[in-house]
């Protein structure tokens, strides 16, 4: 019978408990479960701007020299471009970025990189370095959604006047305009932005300082590497510092909303880009031919988009559950936090960059979306609202009248601009031919100019309000 992790063969050479690819005994086993320099080494930049600031306020405060600072600051800057060039030498063995670089410091400049730990701890470090990366990563996908705001605000403008059909339950409900619905995805991304601005807002304050748990006598000053790493304060409390993680669960929630918008139109592009729909066509730059059906053109970059927020939301219920129930303080179950924020923010990266190019590619093919919007019956609403107007119909009395012209005209095999005056009068005598003047699609959406319905004057203001605004 073999083990989980290895045959029985082999644990007569390696630890008797476990064996197979661990033949070097427990050791191995906790370097590999422990070590997260597989991944926390993309924090390399935040941890040397995390020391360069934590060192110039030891100085500061008199608890360094200025010649072990001016050493410090060299040795990471020399580590920095080791980093960059690809020659530093990372060591599983160092476990994590934080010993990785001071250790390399140590080597480079001797004892003051020893020094350099004074005051802190890998919890306030890391705590810290985490902070540093998610705010990063928040201004850099905040002006990756501002960039898909602009490319669907252009688009929206370009097709102010569109007509497309607008579904309810995905069945033709009432015309209205590409341009409006772009910009309906200009506002839910517009949202987006907001709440990661409300979620750096909320997150920006040091820990750097916290020390492992209950801060420190030195006598240090957390006011001053706030600052310096362009924090508004301090944490207030030290335990909370190097325990909380909420502004990643935040940013994770935030994420997983945006890639639930960024699902939602990616799965419009697959559904618009079939041939049964044929609204719009994308180039050879965001679809792929199958292999063996030469007619195919595939829209993987949309499905991809739409399966993303699978990992994104994913990683937001990761690190809820690795959250859930852990005592105060520092526990090592947080360094379970890094590769899902890591992975959730490349993903909607990628997912806006796709999305945003695919909108920028994608041609609307204008006489098949006025075909479909015209289908169904869609302007049936603007007939009722007629009687309603015209002949002053309650609304109800109105819709029951629609109703039975919508069944004579699917009965007649025609649409409703297609039933002949007498038809209709057939229903309700008093109808005049000021009728055909709200059946077609044009007037349908050129009336409803409502505040943030879906006429193209309307949409034009909007457009071009959004793009005052994304300027
Ligand atoms: N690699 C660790 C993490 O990501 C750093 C903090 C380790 N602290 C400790 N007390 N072991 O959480």
């Amino acid at each position: 019978m073999s083990s989980p992790i290895g045959s029985s063969h082999s644990q007569s050479q390696g630890n008797q408990q476990w064996g197979g690819r661990y033949s070097a005994g427990p050791s191995a086993i906790m370097e590999a479960i422990n070590a997260s320099i597989g991944f926390d080494r993309k924090m390399w930049r935040q941890d040397i701007r995390g020391s360069l600031a934590h060192a110039a306020m030891l100085r500061h405060v008199g608890i360094i020299s200025a010649d072990d600072e001016a050493a410090i600051q060299e040795g990471l800057k020399a580590i920095g471009e080791e980093i960059e060039g690809g020659s530093f030498p990372f060591s599983e063995a160092l476990e994590d970025i934080h010993m990785n670089i001071e250790a390399r410091l140590t080597e480079r400049i001797g004892e003051a990189g020893k020094r350099l730990h004074t005051a802190r701890s890998r919890n306030d470090q890391v705590a810290l370095d985490i902070r540093l990366w998610v705010r990063d990563a928040i201004d850099g996908i905040d002006g990756q959604i501002a960039d898909l705001m602009r490319a669907l605000t252009d688009r929206a403008d370009e097709h102010a006047a569109t007509v497309m059909p607008g579904f309810t339950h995905l069945q033709p409900a009432q015309p209205t305009t590409l341009g409006h619905h772009l910009l309906a995805y200009v506002e839910m991304l517009g949202r987006d932005r907001s709440r990661l601005g409300d979620c750096r807002a909320r997150m920006n304050e040091s820990p750097l300082g916290s020390a492992a748990l209950c801060g420190t006598g030195f006598p240090i000053d957390r006011h001053m590497t706030a600052v310096a790493l362009g924090f508004d304060r301090p944490t207030r409390n030290s335990l909370d510092g190097v325990a909380s993680r909420d502004f990643a669960l935040e940013f994770l929630s935030a994420l997983s909303i945006c890639a639930t918008h960024l699902s939602r139109f990616a799965e419009e592009i697959v559904l618009w880009t079939n041939p049964y729909f044929g609204f719009v066509a994308l180039s050879d730059a965001y679809t792929t031919g199958s292999s063996i059906m030469p007619q195919k053109r595939n829209p993987d970059a949309a499905e991809l988009v739409r399966a993303k927020v699978g990992r994104i939301s994913g990683s937001l219920l990761g690190l809820l559950t690795v959250m859930k129930g852990l005592p105060l303080t520092y526990g090592k179950d947080m360094q379970e936090d890094k590769e899902g924020i890591f992975d959730a923010a490349e993903s909607i990266a990628l997912a806006l960059a796709a999305t945003a190019g695919m909108v920028r590619d994608m041609k609307p093919d204008g006489a098949r979306l006025r075909e479909a919007a015209g289908a169904g019956f869609s302007t049936a609403t603007d007939l009722a609202d007629w009687l309603v107007r015209e002949l002053r119909l309650p609304f109800r009395d109105a819709h029951h009248v629609t109703g039975r012209l919508v069944a004579k005209a699917e009965a007649r095999g025609v649409d409703l601009p297609g039933l002949s005056l007498e038809e209709m009068q057939e229903e309700e005598p008093r109808i005049h031919s000021g009728v055909f003047g709200v059946l077609s699609v044009e007037a349908s959406v050129a009336s409803r100019t409502s505040y943030g319905g879906t006429a193209p004057v309307n949409v034009r203001r909007m457009a071009a309000e959004w793009r005052e605004r994304l300027a």
